[in-house]
């Protein structure tokens, strides 16, 4: 039955509120989701200004980028939940039948982000995964004070197969001078200095989850309404979880640390029982999962992606920063993916996240 703790208050006095606590997930050791109380009707905007009338300094340019963001991901959801009949579409010509053009979901993705958050005027430079330079804000915009990253469409391969596919963002303060348009020294910092990050599912529900540094919300879209709702306030990842997530036909490319990892995790022994394997093939999705569930989420460097294959500014960096501010691990397999200077717009990096205790298990075969 679907939970009510999220859903708004449909004429119910707003002092009235719900303890979220779900008996089941209090009794195992991994956390599922709702175990806090919120008010009812929590909205991604109300949370968003909550925060910032907490913060006596804030102009309100943090509140109107994620307001902009939420929008994109809205309007990238609603396209998403119709990806088979676009297809249908795409495939008929280059024109839909109201004579627009059809295009892929992840180009159709990138320019929702780009044209909802350039006009906002709260960023000064964008980078993402789909466009080779950094991406300028017109001169008809203000030259905001935030720098976004993002990955429009992660997992795209996902996208014929009706799989979750997702979207993912940072946000960094401007290092130019205010006023100016953003430069690529703005989009290379690293990770330890993102303001915010965050991610968008697009699942059998869509999710947007974020996180400034302090705890990791999540919110629930409800298509009914138009609004993300707080689902699961401050998640927590597990210590220790019994899910291991990694493309595993890779298994004759890595080197011997992984191989010798994998044929560990997978063998019960007296001590531990055999995890399991679960690799949906978005990083978004096998990451959300890993958060509120525990377990690990690897990709390490192979014969063929001899840096890793996941991008450091828009999926590598964003990640680390939620799963360290829900209590995991995120490593390079040497040190904090957080601490990586960056050289290169689309730089890659290997990838080993989860919870602490089963990523530091990885990076002692790794490091063998
Ligand atoms: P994208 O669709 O943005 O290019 O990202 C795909 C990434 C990531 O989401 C996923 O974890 C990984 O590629 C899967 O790679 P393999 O198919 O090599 O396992
Ligand atoms: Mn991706
Ligand atoms: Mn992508």
């Amino acid at each position: 039955m679907m939970p009510a703790h999220w859903y708004p208050n449909l004429g119910t006095p707003g002092a009235v509120r719900i303890a979220l606590v779900c008996p089941a997930a209090m009794s195992r050791a991994v956390s599922i989701g709702p175990t806090q109380e919120s008010p009812i009707g929590t909205t991604l905007e109300r949370h968003l200004l909550d925060r910032q009338r907490r913060m006596p300094e804030a102009t309100g340019d943090f509140t109107g980028l994620f307001q902009q963001l939420s929008l994109a991901a809205k309007i990238i959801g609603s396209r998403v939940s119709k990806a088979g009949l676009s297809g249908i579409l795409g495939r008929t010509g280059t024109t839909n039948v109201q004579g627009e053009q059809v295009q892929k979901l992840d180009d159709f993705a990138n320019s929702v982000i780009v044209s909802t958050v350039e006009a906002g005027g709260h960023v000064c430079v964008m980078g993402s995964e789909e466009v080779e330079e950094p991406i300028q804000i017109p001169l008809q915009y203000p030259q905001g004070k935030y720098v976004l990253q993002f990955d429009p469409l992660d997992g795209s391969g996902n996208i014929d197969i009706n799989a979750s596919i997702g979207t993912i963002f940072s946000i960094h303060r401007r290092l130019t001078p205010d006023g100016e348009q953003g430069t690529l020294k703005d989009l290379l910092q690293p990770g330890s200095d993102i303001v915010a990050a965050g991610y968008v599912i697009y699942g059998s529900s869509n999710m947007l989850v974020y996180s400034t540094g302090d705890q990791v919300d999540g919110f629930t879209y409800d298509p009914g309404v138009g609004e993300f709702f707080l689902s699961h306030p401050k998640i927590r990842m597990p210590q220790r979880g019994g899910i291991y997530s990694i493309n595993e036909g890779n298994y004759h490319k890595w080197e011997e640390g992984i191989r010798k990892w994998v044929d560990w995790i997978k063998a019960p022994s007296e001590n531990k029982k055999a995890y399991s394997l679960r690799y949906i093939g978005a990083m978004v999705a096998d990451l959300h999962r890993t958060l509120l569930r525990g377990g690990i989420f690897v990709y390490p460097a192979d014969a063929k992606n001899k840096q890793g294959k996941l991008r450091l500014l828009y999926e590598a960096s964003p990640m680390a920063f939620l799963v360290e501010a829900a209590g995991g691990t995120a490593s390079d397999g040497q040190r904090r993916i957080l601490t990586i200077e960056p050289e290169e717009l689309h730089q890659r990096t290997p990838v080993f996240m989860g919870s602490p205790d089963d990523v530091a298990d990885a990076l002692r075969f790794a490091g063998s």
